[in-house]
């Protein structure tokens, strides 16, 4: 039978404190309604989310990452009943089943879903809840069972003494038929404590029809742990974070000290590739085969091509990095970077919007910023490119197989020919031809024995 999925991500998520709506707070650095959406893709089916709080910006979000999806709107929060017949249009005229979940389970995956939906259909039930038996159940609607059949969900601020003991929980996770959504949730009243209503008295108002109300558990309790506070949104992140590195290590990726490694979902890296703990490596982020980044990388948005070495605490943000580079230890590479295959850039060293062409090396101490620099040059230490006259930025343009000597100011605008040489200590501020070599540095005095006459017979000279 055919099958629509309903994301209910309407609520306040008052116990998040937080400006941002509940189900765009990110695990493992995608946002939570976003996990759920990319669960159910694979499945296939029509998919609507019933939004709330903040709903234009809300549905922008969505729509931009899945345009797909149909987004209803839920004005007033009146329970998860309630935001179901918000969508009423959605499953009015289908017959079939409707698969209704919460938007806040960030740990879902396709294949408990699936079997649950296989198991649902197979049996052909009218309703099937999904439980599972969580470490601790508190907050979560408990499953009252008379004689092993399904009675009913009892929420945790409306149960008794009694109830609150049970350990089977309701994940949230639901199958109904169409029809019986249009028929029955009508009936649904809202006197219980939180005066909502609660789509979760819907199953036993089935039970009472006669209808066929089944729970099906589930194998992993992790997949179905709900995100309302921030302590769950850090549990779930860590789970999500583990689950993403054993995958990684299983691939073939080493990752020494994983607990201390953060790589998000966003993130691939190919197999024999080190990664040292600590490492947080974040966003749309593609790391090749035979790399080793050892402590304290921070890498966002970059893509590593092939046998790279990203030696201790340095920080790559949206650059793009050839084979055989060496960076670091304590490099800075900012947005806009690209090194070419074996390019060095050593320690202390910042690059900006900068191109550097095979070979090049800048081992120490270097600005380089809106620059582009030709194969096989050589950066000496302290170089810097001053491209910013306290208005704009400019560009400095350096040929192949130029030497720059240590500590020079190259002010931009400028351009260095190929071949090229600038003697150490210089501030160059015009263009240097190809083959040239550029010197601007005061020519040094040596005074003979002048300290002899200062310090008189303490200047030892031997
Ligand atoms: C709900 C269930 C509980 C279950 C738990 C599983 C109810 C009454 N309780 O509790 O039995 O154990 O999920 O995680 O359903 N929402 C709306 N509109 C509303 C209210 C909620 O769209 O008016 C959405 C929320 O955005 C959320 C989902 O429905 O994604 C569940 O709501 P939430 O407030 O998190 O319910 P729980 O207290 O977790
Ligand atoms: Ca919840």
């Amino acid at each position: 039978m055919k099958t629509r999925a309903l994301i209910l991500a309407a609520g306040e998520g008052t116990r998040m404190r937080s400006q941002l709506p509940k189900v765009f707070h990110k695990v493992a650095g995608i946002p939570i309604l976003f996990r759920v959406l990319q669960t159910l893709a694979p499945l296939s089916q029509q998919i609507a989310v019933v939004l709330g709080r903040d709903f234009e910006q809300s549905a922008t979000m969505l729509r931009s990452a899945y345009p797909e999806t149909s987004v209803f709107h839920q004005n007033k929060r009146m329970g998860t009943g309630h935001a179901v017949s918000c969508a009423l249009s959605f499953y009015k005229d289908f017959d079939g089943y409707v698969l209704v979940l919460p938007g806040d389970l960030p740990l879902l995956c396709a294949e408990s879903l699936t079997s649950f939906l296989n198991l649902s259909k197979t049996e052909n039930v009218d309703c099937a809840i999904l439980g599972f038996e969580p470490e601790n159940p508190f907050g979560y609607g408990r499953i009252v069972a008379d004689n092993d059949a399904f009675s009913a969900i009892v929420e945790e601020k409306d149960a008794s003494e009694e109830e609150r003991n049970i350990r089977l929980v309701n994940g949230g996770v639901y199958i109904f038929r169409a029809r019986h959504l249009v028929e029955f949730l009508p009936a649904i009243e809202n006197n219980n404590a939180q005066k909502e209503y609660y789509l979760t008295d819907l199953p036993a108002i089935l039970m009472k029809k006669g209808f066929d109300v089944r729970v099906i558990t589930a194998n992993d309790p992790d997949d179905f742990l709900g995100v309302n506070n921030r302590e769950q949104l850090a549990f779930a992140d860590t789970t999500a974070l583990n689950r993403q590195k054993r995958n990684l290590m299983l691939s073939g990726v080493t990752i020494l000290n994983p607990e201390s490694v953060r790589i998000e979902d966003t993130v691939e890296i190919e197999p024999d590739t080190t990664v040292y703990g600590p490492a947080h490596i974040f966003g749309k982020t593609t790391i090749q085969t035979g790399c080793v980044l050892q402590p304290g990388a921070v890498i966002r948005n970059a893509i590593i091509g092939k046998n790279c070495e990203v030696k201790p605490y340095s920080i790559i943000t949206e650059s793009t990095i050839g084979s055989g580079c060496t960076i670091g230890p304590m490099a800075h590479l900012r947005p806009g970077t690209v090194l070419n295959a074996g390019v060095k850039v050593g320690n202390f060293v910042e690059t900006k919007k900068a191109i550097l062409h095979p070979g090049v090396k800048a081992s120490h101490l270097s600005y380089l910023g809106d620059t582009e620099i030709g194969e096989e040059t050589n950066i000496g230490a302290g170089t810097i490119t001053c491209n910013y006259d306290g208005e704009k930025k400019h560009r400095t343009e350096i040929g192949k197989r130029v030497f720059i000597g240590s500590d020079s100011q190259l002010v931009a605008p400028l351009s260095i020919g190929d071949d090229a040489y600038v003697g150490a200590g210089s501030t160059i501020t015009k263009d240097v031809p190809p083959c040239s070599l550029a010197i601007s540095r005061a020519r040094q005095t040596t005074i003979p024995d002048w300290a002899k006459k200062k310090k008189g017979k303490k200047c030892n000279q031997s």
